[in-house]
């Protein structure tokens, strides 16, 4: 009989109780008292209390599960039954089932263990529960972003990876052997993008970015991914908007269907709850002004804003900062400057709540074919690659604007977890490439 009990996952538990399921997973954690085995079982989608009673079972199950080390693979028979005691508010009394794989020894246990064990084990750790709660929170903003943006019909555009130039500035590029040539691996799929405006009007790009980043602070991975829309007809304004609007709809999504996941990671649902609009902007002169004040950072004005800064800027409200206006002499080639103080940027940052710094760069970006080509002399860029990037200039020059979001930070920032290295299956840093 119980071989017919349907398969259910965890996640869905609430749609059996009072029917008899079956569950595959593993074992997540045991602890027996004398004719009892409490199982914390997993199955991906969840975690949930299994019961076997000696007596309800058959003895070799009984025996086979009591020898069974943590992460043993199982599938197993009962009831479900609701019980607001339980974590997660069921439990299932277990009526039978089978062991499929008895492990033993598995390394990562419930003690402690440093950082650097855990990422060597990084193929096992994505199995805690911390991590399936931080994988499935950016599984929910990597949805909610996307629904975003389709209900706002844009066009989801993929650039190359294989790139012949830089975008952001060649000291980050990652060079690789490409046939005869050399080619630098993406680290902005922005300027095709920006293709893809003129051709569809609104589009996001959204995929792997690389940046051979000499950093090892908690915000920089060396490949990380990026998300980045490109509107054409769009000013400064309406990108910072977009920006503000895809944040809070990100952190909406989150809040409508990761709750268990947050509980798991205990993160402040009032901070989450707060992120709504208006959100207060800063000229980079006014954001200095804060820091020149400030006794946590030895800020120099003129200069860019290192994590410290930020750090700073994004504790003082309760809501992310857009910090624009930036002196154009520290940024991109690619962006227009302010017709009013031609010194500066029509650019902006977005700085996430609680510290996290930058979650978001963008611009609005020079449409003006002789200044985009004076820009990238300027710049020392080699003329030819970015040929077919002032064609964009040449023919139906518009104003447009966009920016880039970087997923992980949006996903640390969101799930409160300090590491961005935590966000991304498998972290790539300048000291690891394994597994
Ligand atoms: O500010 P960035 O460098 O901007 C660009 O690449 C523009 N081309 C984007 C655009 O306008 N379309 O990067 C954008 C975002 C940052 O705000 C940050 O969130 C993230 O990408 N980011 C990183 N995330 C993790 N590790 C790194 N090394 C990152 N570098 C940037
Ligand atoms: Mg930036």
């Amino acid at each position: 009989m119980s071989a017919e009990a349907p398969i259910a996952t965890i996640q869905r538990l609430s749609e059996f109780v009072g029917r008899t399921v079956t569950l595959r997973g593993w074992m997540h954690h045991k602890t027996s008292k004398g004719k009892l085995h409490f199982v914390q079982l997993r199955d991906g989608t969840g975690f949930v209390q299994c019961v076997l009673f000696k007596k309800n079972v058959d003895e070799a199950l009984f025996d086979r599960v009591g020898e069974c080390g943590q992460e043993s693979s199982m599938i197993l028979v009962g009831e479900v039954v609701a019980d607001e005691r339980a974590p997660g508010g069921y439990e299932v009394k277990v009526s039978g089932g089978r062991v499929v794989q008895s492990a033993e020894g598995y390394p990562i246990t419930p003690k402690e263990h440093g950082p650097d064990f855990l990422l060597s084990n990084r193929h096992l750790w994505l199995r805690s529960k911390r991590q399936w709660a931080i994988h499935r929170v950016r599984d929910a903003v990597i949805m909610g972003l996307r629904r975003f943006f389709e209900e706002r019909d844009f066009v989801c555009f993929d650039p190359p990876m294989f790139t012949p130039n830089a975008c952001e500035g060649t000291s980050e590029l990652f060079e690789v052997p490409y046939f005869e040539r050399t080619a630098y691996l993406s680290q902005s799929g922005q300027l095709y993008g920006e293709a893809g405006a003129m051709a569809f009007g609104k589009i996001y790009t959204f995929g792997p970015t690389f940046r051979a980043e000499k950093s090892k602070t908690r915000r920089h991975l060396t490949e990380f991914w990026m998300l980045e829309p490109e509107v054409a007809y769009a000013t400064l304004d309406d990108a910072i908007e977009l920006a503000e609007d895809m944040l809070i709809a990100a952190v909406q999504y989150v809040l409508a269907h990761r709750r268990p996941e947050l509980e798991v990671l205990e993160r402040d649902i009032a901070k989450l709850e707060a992120i709504q609009k208006p959100f207060p902007r800063l000229t980079y002169d006014e954001a200095a002004t804060i820091l020149e004040k400030s006794a946590e950072t030895e800020f120099v004005r003129g200069e860019d804003f290192g994590a410290p800064d930020e750090t700073v800027l994004s504790n003082a409200f309760d809501r992310p900062v857009a910090v624009t206006h930036y002196p154009a002499a520290i940024k991109s080639f690619y962006m227009s400057r302010d017709p009013e103080q031609p010194d500066k940027a029509l650019c902006f940052d977005l700085l996430g709540t609680e510290g996290v710094g930058e979650l978001v760069g963008g611009s609005q970006r020079e449409d003006d074919l002789d200044t985009l080509l004076a820009r990238i002399r300027e710049h020392e860029l080699p003329e030819e690659y970015f040929q077919w990037y002032l064609d964009l200039r040449r023919y139906g020059s518009v104003p447009h604007a966009g920016y880039g979001l970087g997923l992980e930070r949006c996903v640390g920032w969101i799930a409160g977890v300090e590491h961005i290295r935590e966000c991304i299956p498998f972290p790539r840093t300048m000291y690891r490439m394994e597994p």
